[in-house]
C-alpha cells in the first residue's frame, strides 16, 4: 500500500522524507518520489520507478534538494502502470502545487474530462493528478490554499489521505483525510504528517490521528486542524509506545496476520468504486450483453489459492448466469489440448500477475482465439498487460507468501463480475441482484465481526496444533472454501491436510478416519446444512474430533455434536465463503505459530511462481 510522509521544520526536509519512506518500505511499493520547496528554486520534484535506493541515488541522499518543507510518497500502482510519470508527488500544471495521495478518487474521470475542457493538460494516468489540477483550478478562483482545498474536497468522491505543498506558502503543509489513514506528528525541530507511525517514530512519538473529513495546516511550530466546514477542531495527542522493530510490520507480529486483519479495508477498496446507486459498474471492461450472449464456453484458469477462488466462483457464476463454467488448473490447461476457441471467454485469476503457468495458459487461450479477462492485484504485471481486459483487485501489496487479502479481494471481485454478467444475460432476478449488492456493501463490516473473534480461533489452534493430518470437509461452496482452508494450513504449518467434498468420504477416504483424527467440518451453506450435519455425525462415530465452522443460525445444532464450533454471521449464500474462509486463515496462522514455523516465508515456497 502507498506510504505518505510530509515535514516542515528547522532541518533539511529531503533526508527526513527519504528516511521516512525507507521505514515504510515493508508496505511494498513500485515507485517513490519527493517534492521539496526551496527559497530559490520553488518546488523541486524527484521521482523514480523501482526501489527507494534509486531515488536516494538520484538525489544524493536528499542533498540535491534544498528546503525545509516537503512531501514524500511510495506508490503501489492502482490507476496507471508503475513508472516515473505516474509516481507521486503530482504537480499542478503551473508547477506551483504538489501533492501526494493515498486512496482512490472514484469520480476522477468526470473531473478530468471537465478540466480538460477548461484547457488543463494532464501528464499522468493517475486519479491523483486530478486532485492536483483541481486544486490549482480552485486556487486560481480564491487565491487561498485552505479554501481551495475545502472546495476541492467537496468535489472529489472516494478515499484519500493527502499531503499538499504550494510554492506560495513557504512555511505550511496541508493535509486531509477520508477513509485512508493519516497521522500528525509533533516533533522538536518540526512537524510531520504520515500515513503510518513507522515513518516518524524516529523523530517523535507524540502523534494525533486525523479523522475523516479533517483538514490540517502544519507549520514548523504548530498544527491546526479543521473540520470539513473549516471550523477548528481540538486534537487529542497519543504517545506511541512501540519500538521501531515492531513498527516494521505496522505493529503486527507477521505480515500474514497484518494482511488477514487488513481484509475488510481491502474489500472496501475493491468494491466501493465499482458500486454506484445499487448497480455494479465495471468501467474498465468492454464486455457487452451481445458478446456475453454469444459466448459458448466460460473458463476460469488459475493456480493455488487463485484457483480456489475459481472453484467458489464456479458455483456462484453458474447460479448467477445459468451458464456452465469450467475451472482449470493453469498447469494442466495448456497441456490438455483445451476446447477453447473464439467463442470462449477465459477468466484468468492471479495475485502477482506473473505466475508462469497462468500466463502460459492465458497465451494458449488467446492463441486459440479466446477473449481473456484478467483479475489481477499487481498493476502493470505481465498478465494484466497481455489480457484483453483487466480488473484490478486493489488489495495493496501482499507480502506474506500465504495469500489472504488477495484471495478475499479476488473472491469479491469475481462476485461483482458474476453479478454484472448474470445481469447482462438477464439471469439474475432484481431481488437477488439487490440482496447481493447489499451483502457486498456490508461485507467489510461482517468481516470485522469475524476478525473480532481471533481469540476463539487461537484457543482451538492451541488445542489441535499437534495433529499430523487434518481433513476439511464440506459440500458445494463449503467444499470450495475448504480447499483454501486446507492449502493455508499445509503451506504454513506443514501439517498434511486434504479437502474433501463430504459426500465423497464414504467412497474411500473415510477409511482414514480413526480415533483422534481432526476433521474441520464446514457447515456455512444453509441449503445443505442438514447434509453437513450427517457427515459430522458420521466422522464422529468413527472417533474423529470435529472443529466446525457454521453460521449463527446453526450454532446450537452444531455445538451439540462438534467438539469446537467457530461461528460467522449468516449472509447471502454467494458471499458466505468470503466470511467462512477467515476463521480458516486464522486457524492456519495460529497453528503455524504454535508449531514455531516461519509463517511469512514457509519452506520451499515463493510468493510468485515464475518457473514451471
Ligand atoms: C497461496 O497462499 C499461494 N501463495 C499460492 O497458491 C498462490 O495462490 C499461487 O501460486 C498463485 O499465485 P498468483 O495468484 O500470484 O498467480
Amino acid at each position: 500500500m502507498c506510504g505518505i510522509i510530509g515535514f516542515v521544520g528547522r532541518e533539511q526536509a529531503a533526508p527526513i522524507l527519504l528516511d521516512g519512506l525507507a521505514r515504510m518500505e515493508y508496505r511494498g511499493y513500485d515507485s517513490a518520489g519527493i517534492a521539496v520547496r526551496s527559497e530559490t528554486a520553488g518546488l523541486q520534484v524527484r521521482k523514480a520507478k523501482g526501489r527507494l535506493q534509486v531515488l536516494d541515488e538520484l538525489t544524493h541522499g536528499g542533498a540535491d534538494l534544498e528546503g525545509v518543507l516537503g512531501i514524500g510518497h511510495t506508490r503501489w500502482a492502482t490507476h496507471g502502470e508503475p513508472n516515473d510519470i505516474n509516481a507521486h508527488p503530482h504537480v499542478s500544471e503551473n508547477g506551483r502545487i504538489a501533492l501526494v495521495h493515498n486512496g482512490i478518487i472514484e469520480n476522477y474521470m468526470e473531473i478530468k474530462e471537465h478540466l480538460i475542457k477548461q484547457g488543463v493538460t494532464f501528464v499522468s494516468d493517475t486519479d491523483s493528478e486530478v486532485v492536483a489540477q483541481l486544486l490549482e483550478f480552485h486556487y486560481n478562483e480564491c487565491h487561498n490554499m485552505l479554501e481551495a482545498v475545502g472546495r476541492c474536497l467537496r468535489r472529489i468522491e472516494g478515499s484519500y489521505a493527502l499531503g499538499i505543498i504550494c510554492a506560495d506558502y513557504p512555511n505550511a503543509l496541508i493535509a486531509a483525510r477520508k477513509d485512508s489513514p493519516l497521522i500528525l506528528g509533533y516533533g522538536k525541530n518540526g512537524n510531520f504528517i504520515a500515513s503510518d507511525v513507522t515513518a516518524v517514530i524516529k523523530y517523535t512519538r507524540d502523534v494525533a490521528y486525523m479523522n475523516d473529513g479533517e483538514i490540517a495546516v502544519i507549520t514548523a511550530d504548530s498544527i491546526d486542524v479543521f473540520d470539513s466546514e473549516l471550523i477548528p477542531v481540538d486534537k487529542d495527542h497519543h504517545q506511541v509506545d512501540w519500538d521501531v522493530s515492531a513498527a516494521e510490520k505496522g505493529g503486527y507480529p507477521h505480515f500474514m496476520f497484518k494482511e488477514i486483519m487488513e481484509q475488510p479495508e481491502a474489500i472496501a477498496k475493491t468494491v466501493s468504486p465499482r458500486l454506484r446507486d445499487g448497480r455494479v459498474v465495471l468501467d474498465d471492461i468492454t464486455l457487452t450483453a451481445e458478446y456475453i450472449q454469444a459466448v459458448s464456453r466460460i473458463f476460469i484458469i488459475a493456480c493455488g489459492s487463485s484457483y480456489h477462488v475459481g472453484m467458489v466462483s464456479k458455483y456462484n457464476w453458474e447460479r448467477l448466469m445459468r451458464r456452465p463454467v469450467e475451472v482449470c488448473l493453469a498447469s494442466e490447461f495448456r497441456y490438455s489440448d483445451p476446447l477453447v476457441d473464439e467463442h470462449s471467454l477465459v477468466i484468468v485469476i492471479s495475485q502477482s500477475g506473473e505466475t508462469l503457468d497462468t500466463m502460459a495458459a492465458m497465451r494458449e487461450a488467446k492463441r486459440r482465439g479466446a477473449r481473456t479477462l484478467a483479475i489481477v492485484n499487481v498493476v502493470g504485471s505481465s498478465i494484466a498487460r497481455e489480457a484483453d481486459d483487466v480488473l484490478y483487485t486493489w488489495a495493496g501489496p501482499e507480502i506474506a507468501v500465504a495469500t489472504t487479502k488477495a484471495y478475499s479481494t479476488q473472491l469479491v471481485l469475481m462476485d461483482l463480475v458474476g453479478l454484472y454478467l448474470g445481469d447482462l444475460l438477464g439471469a439474475v432476478s432484481p431481488e437477488e441482484y439487490a440482496a447481493i449488492v447489499e451483502g457486498i456493501q456490508a461485507l467489510p463490516e461482517n468481516m470485522r465481526k469475524v476478525l473480532a473473534n481471533v481469540e476463539t480461533v487461537q484457543y482451538f489452534a492451541a488445542q489441535y496444533f499437534n495433529h499430523n493430518s487434518i481433513f476439511f470437509i464440506g459440500r458445494n461452496l463449503d467444499y470450495a472454501m475448504g480447499m483454501e482452508g486446507s492449502l493455508k494450513l499445509k503451506e504454513i504449518s506443514y501439517i498434511h491436510s486434504e479437502a474433501y467434498a463430504s459426500g465423497e468420504l464414504k467412497h474411500g477416504t473415510i477409511s482414514l478416519i480413526e480415533s483422534g483424527t481432526l476433521v474441520v467440518a464446514l457447515g456455512t451453506y444453509a441449503a445443505l446444512f442438514d447434509k453437513a450435519m450427517s457427515n459430522v455425525v458420521e466422522v464422529k462415530a468413527r472417533g474423529a474430533e470435529v472443529l466446525a465452522v457454521t453460521t449463527e443460525e446453526f450454532r446450537e445444532r452444531m455445538e451439540k455434536v462438534a467438539d469446537g464450533t467457530l461461528v460467522v454471521p449468516a449472509v447471502h449464500p454467494v458471499l458466505q465463503p468470503s466470511l467462512g474462509v477467515v476463521p480458516l486463515q486464522l486457524f492456519a496462522y495460529y497453528v503455524a505459530l504454535q508449531r514455531g514455523c516461519d509463517i511469512d516465508k514457509p519452506r520451499n515456497l515463493a510468493k510468485s511462481v515464475t518457473v514451471e
